[in-house]
This record gives C-alpha cells, structure tokens and sequence, in this order.
C-alpha cells in the first residue's frame, strides 16, 4: 500500500470518529539492537544470541506451518477448504491479531483477512502506527469452515494447539483477540465479547486484549470508537512493556 493510500485510510478513519490517532515518530523496531553497557559500548554479546534465538524461532515456525498444511484431523474442513491459512505477518512481533477463520477469499489466497473484514483490520493496524507486516495475523482455525459457519467445538479442540505454538514462538508483548471465538478458543470462557470488551485478559502470561471482530464493525460501524479505544489501550500496554 502506497504512503498516500495509508493516509487516505487515516483520514477515513478521522471521519469514523478515530479522532485520536497515533503517529508513532519510528516504525516497531523488529531487529533487537545490541544493548549498551556501562562504559557505553554496544554489548554485543547479546547480538549472536539474539539471532540464534530468531533463527531457531523461524526453524520451529517452519515445522509447525508444515505441521499445519498437511494436517487432516478434521475431514470436513480438508475436504471443503482450498488453501490452509497459517497466518502471515512477522514472527517476531510485539502484537498478534487472532481471528476466527478464514473466509472465503482467504480460502482462496491462502493469507488471513484479506477480504472486506480484512481490509478493515488493515486501516486499524496502519491508524495504530504499524505496517500490516510488522505484526502477525492469524485465526483460531486454518481452515475455511464450508459456507463460512462458525468453527464447530471439536475443531476448535484440534486447530487450538497450532494456535498456542505460534504463540509460544512469537511470544507477543499482547495478543488482540477479534470477536467470540478468537476470546472462547484463547481463554476458554463461555463469557461473551460483549462483556469483556475493552478489557485486558491473560493467555499463557500474555496479555489479551478482547474487541469486537472487523466484520461486526462493517455490519455495525458505530462500534468503530469502541475499538478504536480498545486499540488505544493495546498501544499504550505496547509502550510500557519491557524490551
Ligand atoms: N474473518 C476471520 O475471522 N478471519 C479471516 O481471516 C477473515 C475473516
């Protein structure tokens, strides 16, 4: 996306009522710099186990996602899906954006919210100061359920620890779960969206940000604030965590 589309979408947003948007002055920093110690030179024993740390993160993330393309525990999903969606992004970023599953343009380009819902979740990433590859996108499910159902309980229970796994390898500084099923599968509540919206919950010592999912702001953009605030609150928890 070109620089001036990306502000035509924050103009856009303005105009939704996003008022207060954050400009950050720097992208996310996705390279971990050598730290400095006290006689003011670059620590640089922290450089190679850094990158011995991301190189193996890649490595694992690379089982996993041929764990995942090739896994058939839920036949109706294997049967009906075109293309499994793992999930895209940096695997090494601060925030992770969980959905619910693919739908059907994702089904066909094998990448998470690319269609309406998805275009919307990008507006929302790039109005918090980052690119859509700075962070990393994926869903409770990997696969398109057929005719776009919700992800049936016994499905949630196989694609679950794909999910936690990713999780363990990002190791985000918050996750940002998007509607009921990304908040049930994550924190295993039957409470709804509604009353845990705009409040920080925990996943394996993560934070979880619980907001409403991008294809209930098409349906209702009057919510559109609401999540905005909660992105709000995700920017500064980002700001305050340790490095
Ligand atoms: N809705 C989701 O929950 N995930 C996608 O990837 C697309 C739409």
């Amino acid at each position: 996306m070109s620089q001036s589309d990306a502000l035509l979408f924050l103009k856009a947003l303005k105009e939704d009522g996003m008022e207060h948007l954050y400009i950050p002055d720097k992208s996310v920093q996705t390279v971990a710099l050598p730290e400095k110690n006290k006689s003011g030179k670059a620590n640089v024993a922290n450089k190679p186990e850094t990158s011995i740390e991301k190189d193996s993160v890649r490595t694992e993330m690379l089982k996993l996602h041929k764990q995942v393309m090739s896994c058939t525990q839920c036949p109706i999903l294997v049967k009906n899906c075109t293309k499994v969606v793992f999930g895209s992004g940096n695997i090494h970023a601060k925030i992770v954006f969980v959905g619910e599953a693919p739908g059907a343009d994702e089904d066909i380009q094998g990448l998470p919210f690319v269609g309406r819902a998805g275009q919307l979740l990008t507006k929302i990433i790039e109005a918090m100061g980052f690119k859509r590859d700075e962070v990393f996108i994926c869903n409770v499910l990997k696969c398109r359920p057929p005719n776009n159902r919700p992800p049936a309980p016994d499905e949630v229970v196989n694609c679950r620890p794909y999910l936690k796994r990713q999780l363990e390898l990002i190791k985000p500084k918050v996750v940002v779960a998007l509607g009921n099923h990304a908040v049930h599968a994550l924190l295993q509540t039957e409470q709804g969206i509604s009353s845990l919206r705009g409040t920080f919950q925990e996943y394996e010592g993560i934070p979880v940000m619980c907001t409403y999912h991008p294809a209930y702001l098409l349906r209702s953009p009057g919510e559109k604030r609401k999540v905005w605030d909660d992105m709000k609150k995700v920017m500064k928890r980002l700001e305050e965590a340790p490095e």
